[in-house]
């Protein structure tokens, strides 16, 4: 077993830090990435607008080695806690440009920035350059535009401008600094990855086999668990709540493959959403659907699958979904792993049914074509909103084309998230009908009393609910 430490190490920009985070240093392991680059004169161009992961303004991007390429990632750095950093590179904004012969030139991301004119009052600018660093960097297209700026809010500019300099971006055909140097990075982030040990101060660990989580769980129970800590983060930054000490899984390798068997998809805790969409997506349009609007990519790229179902939120949108594909939670503690499905896992609200020494490994999603799945999630706002309410279905047919079996799964029409069961009941075995969906659409609005909040009244959620099962009868030729 590895030595544990109370250091971090990570390359900033080019240089590598080493930094002690502890109850006697400056900086502690829930200090925010936001708040350390801000605490340093040279670091000043991340800025803080909302310190909740909703604005942007704060967006940096991560660099991480993976099979000898550099994954580079927009995160925002307000709600990211330093130990996240341990073994990576953190590019800044400032590192973009450079100064050649005593000139000053721009990054080409900048640069076509500037000639849009997509900056005026510059308070939101580095956090759209990195986002748009990163798009650059990941060589998307034009499609995937509003996915990589659906982090970033600018209240004078107009997003026309960021859109044509997106585009143009999109289009560059130029080996950037950064890509000339990606070997030499490698070789460095390699060597990080293979020095460094497990991250172990006062107030929060880090190890980095699933073997050493589940000893520590069971050694120290009521250790608080994160995945990417963007719930978790925001009891700080917010609610300036002191946490409890931390046993962070983001580091743990096994918790983080995605493996695709014969019958099953096998999914780590700490996959995060957007690993999540990009491997797994193309398999199932219900997941895309969903996660295409989950949050923003900043978000995604930190956000883990175990987070979300850990968090029990009856808004947490894989929840219904993982319920529709009767996926298993894989419950573990250092003796045994336990299965359960969604509806045993939540007991009340934000309740689970896991003990002080367990944590989710990993949920299994078994692969039968013969089901049809559909999902939907309605939102104040498209990208970036939580929902107000949200779907996933599933219908298995007979050969005779009447419903072998159904699942009817919602998030926000009650405390967790919920089967709407009349509708389920009286759909099975029945036709393929208009007239047997109406009876059903008006049986859900029966079953349910949901709440009024600011997103919608309870008899707007029941109407939404309804219509949703009425689309879901519209979308298909059955
Ligand atoms: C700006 C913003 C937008 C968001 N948008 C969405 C959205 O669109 N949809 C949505 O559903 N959510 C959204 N969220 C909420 C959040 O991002 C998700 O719930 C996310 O999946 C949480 O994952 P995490 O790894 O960051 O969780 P963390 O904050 O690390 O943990 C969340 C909870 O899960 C527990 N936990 C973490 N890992 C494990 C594990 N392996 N085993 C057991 N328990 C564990 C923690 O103890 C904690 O109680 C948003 C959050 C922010 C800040
Ligand atoms: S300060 Fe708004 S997302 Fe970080
Ligand atoms: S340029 Fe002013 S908020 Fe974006």
């Amino acid at each position: 077993m590895r030595e544990e430490r109370n250091n971090i190490e990570f390359l900033l920009n080019d240089e590598l830090v080493n930094l002690k985070l502890d109850s006697d240093s400056d900086f502690s392991s829930t200090t925010t990435v936001l708040e350390w680059l801000r605490s340093n004169s040279d670091y000043l161009g991340a800025k803080e607008g909302c310190a909740e992961g909703d604005c942007g303004a704060c967006t940096v991007v991560i660099v991480e080695e993976v099979n000898d390429k550099l994954i580079y990632k927009a995160v925002t750095s307000c709600i990211l806690f330093l130990p996240y950093l341990h073994g990576k590179q953190l590019l800044t904004v400032e590192h973009l440009s450079k100064t050649v012969n005593g000139e000053y030139e721009l990054h080409p991301v900048q640069e076509v920035l500037a000639k849009y004119n997509g900056s005026q009052c510059g308070y939101c600018t580095p956090g759209i350059v990195m986002s748009l660093f990163s798009f650059y960097k990941n060589q998307e297209t034009e499609e995937d535009i509003q996915n990589s700026l659906s982090g970033n809010l600018c209240r004078c500019t107009g997003y026309e401008s960021i859109k044509e300099a997106a585009i143009e971006i999109g289009d560059l055909n130029y080996v950037d600094e950064f890509a000339c140097k990606e070997e030499k990075t490698i070789v460095q982030l390699k060597q990080l990855k293979k020095d460094i040990e497990a991250f172990h101060s006062d107030h929060y660990i880090q190890p980095l086999s699933l073997e050493e989580a589940l000893r520590i769980k069971q050694e120290k129970p009521e250790l608080l668990l994160i995945g990417g800590a963007s719930d978790i983060a925001l009891l700080k930054t917010k609610k300036h709540q002191d946490l409890a000490a931390i046993l962070d899984l983001s580091n743990v390798k096994e918790l983080k493959e995605i493996n695709k068997h014969d019958s099953y998809w096998e999914i780590g805790a700490a996959v995060t959403m957007e690993q999540l969409r990009q491997e797994m997506t193309s398999d199932w349009p219900d997941f895309k659907k969903m996660l295409d609007v989950f949050g923003s990519q900043q978000i995604r790229n930190v956000a883990t699958v175990g987070g979300n179902v850990g968090s029990a939120s009856p808004i947490g949108d894989l929840l219904p979904l993982l319920m529709a594909h009767q996926a298993e939670i894989i419950i573990q503690n250092k003796h045994e792993a336990r299965p359960e499905s969604l509806d045993e896992f939540i007991l009340a609200y934000r309740k689970t049914s896991l003990m002080p020494d367990e944590l989710i490994s990993k949920i299994i999603i078994p692969i039968d074509k013969d089901w049809i799945f559909w999902s939907e999630k309605v939102s104040k706002r498209k990208q970036l909103d939580i929902s107000t309410l949200s779907a996933a279905f599933a219908v298995r047919l007979t050969k005779d084309k009447k419903i072998g079996a159904i699942i009817l799964a919602y998030g926000g029409m009650a405390a967790i998230p919920v089967h709407a069961t009349l509708a389920e009941e009286y759909l099975l075995g029945k036709e393929i009908e208009e007239a047997h969906f109406e009876k059903s659409a008006q049986l859900i609005t029966e079953e349910f009393q949901p709440i009024t909040d600011a997103r919608a009244s309870k008899e707007g959620r029941a109407i939404l609910a309804a219509n949703l099962l009425r689309k879901f009868y519209f979308s298909f030729d059955f």
